[in-house]
């Protein structure tokens, strides 16, 4: 078998650059080692850039979204209960679109995307450092191989493809954080109309949503604590707990349909070039959920990805693909200063103390007397940078 580029993941990442491919009359494929099934059984990510919302739209993948998301001018930031609306809007003329991961990963599979092959097993990625790259693996028992001209690593932080890049060739940065996120799915209306972002003594608390009859709550637990630990009634009076009286008032609680620990981490490898072979989404690099950019950052690395190979295969231009790596490291690292920022305002740390409690705070309070504070919010959040 022979391919123009081999796609490894359909996460988003890898799905999204299938569809910007096939556009653009590129013959990729995807090698996707889980079943579609499993793959629209994670539930992560809820919000949505402006650049994730037009890129979604250009694909033809952006009816669903439009129709059954809903745009969210502000969010509400709690500090011990005392609240603070920051109005995107108003301070920088964007909005988030709060959309689940899941509908954008099913949105994408719907559409003609690059030909996906679920279930390949023991991928292997060979020889991406000379001129005649290619990737075997498995597949109901049969071994395969695609020889290719580029390969494109949309395999997740656990993936095979960063791990096939030679220790001497790759610099990882890393900050793992002593805490995780503790999230539980509800067929119950949302406790406020925008998000809540809480920061209190006990630890961090979200409120999100999936649309009018379904919230997604967050809280923050040690890294080590266990799901089994975490009955529905333990989790609903800690989410309390952690909430603005007027917020805990409003939350509904019913039976979790799903229910997950997430760690917490930063992490950047650099570059994300390794002569054929390319890294996009979590496989490049992990922000802590806290700023939501997790997802977005994965849609603008394989925009910018797609570009520079229709650019290399398409119009024979080297350009694009020499320009990838230092591109979109310049924005991942504003995603991770800004998620690291808001994970440490946001979060309890076992080490910080009372200082580290009342620096927070006055970082809190630096944010509700500064518009210039809360412009920077929300041009980070909102994805204007
Ligand atoms: P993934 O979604 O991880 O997809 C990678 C794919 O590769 C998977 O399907 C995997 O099965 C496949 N794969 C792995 N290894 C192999 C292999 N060896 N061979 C073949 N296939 C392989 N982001 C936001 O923007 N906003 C948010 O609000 C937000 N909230 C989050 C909340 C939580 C609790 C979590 C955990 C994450 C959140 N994120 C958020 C982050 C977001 O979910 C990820 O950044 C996003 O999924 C990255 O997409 P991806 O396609 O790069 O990777
Ligand atoms: C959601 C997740 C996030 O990490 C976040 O910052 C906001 C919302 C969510 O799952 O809805």
């Amino acid at each position: 078998m022979r391919h123009q580029v081999v796609i490894i993941g359909a996460g988003p990442a890898g799905l999204m650059l299938g569809r910007l491919l096939e556009i653009a009359g590129v013959d990729a494929v995807i090698l996707e080692q889980r079943s579609p099934e499993y793959v629209l059984g994670r539930i992560r990510a809820g919000v949505l850039e402006q650049g994730s919302v037009d890129l979604l739209r250009r694909v033809g993948a952006g009816g669903r979204m439009d129709s059954e998301g809903h745009l969210h001018a502000g969010a509400s930031f709690e500090f011990d209960g005392d609240a603070l609306r920051i109005d995107f809007a108003e301070l920088v003329g964007r909005q988030v679109m709060v959309y689940g991961q899941t509908e954008v990963t099913r949105d994408l599979m719907a559409l003609r995307c690059a030909p996906t092959i679920y279930g390949a097993e023991d991928v292997a990625l060979h020889d991406f450092g000379g001129a005649a790259p290619y990737v075997t693996y498995r597949k109901d028992g049969v071994e395969q191989r695609i020889d290719c001209d580029f390969i494109a690593g949309c395999d997740g932080f656990h993936g095979v493809s960063r791990a096939s890049v030679p220790a001497g060739a790759i610099t990882e940065f890393q900050r793992v954080y002593p805490f995780g996120w503790l999230g539980v799915l509800v067929d119950q209306p949302p406790a406020a109309d925008e998000l809540v972002y809480a920061h209190h003594a006990r630890g961090f608390a979200l409120c999100s949503q999936r649309s009018p009859s379904r919230s997604r709550y967050y809280v923050q637990v040690g890294a080590d604590e266990k799901l089994a630990d975490w009955s529905d009634d333990r989790f609903w009076d800690e989410l309390r707990a952690r909430l603005s009286p007027k917020v805990a008032a409003a939350v509904q609680t019913g039976a979790a349909i799903e229910k997950s620990i997430a760690p917490l981490r930063s992490f950047v490898a650099e570059p994300l070039r390794f002569g054929r072979l390319f890294l996009a989404g979590d496989a490049a690099h992990i922000v802590p959920p806290t700023g939501a950019k997790g997802l977005n950052l994965a849609m603008s690395d394989v925009e910018m990805l797609g570009d520079a190979l229709i650019e290399a295969l398409v119009e024979r231009s080297d350009a694009g693909i020499d320009a990838y790596s230092a591109r979109v490291l310049r924005r991942i690292w504003k995603a991770e200063r800004f998620s690291w920022w808001m994970t440490n305002l946001l979060h309890v740390f076992p080490d910080g103390g009372d200082f580290g409690r009342r620096i927070q705070r006055a970082e809190f309070d630096y944010l509700a007397g500064s518009r210039a504070a809360q412009q920077s919010l929300a041009e980070n959040y909102t994805g204007a940078f």
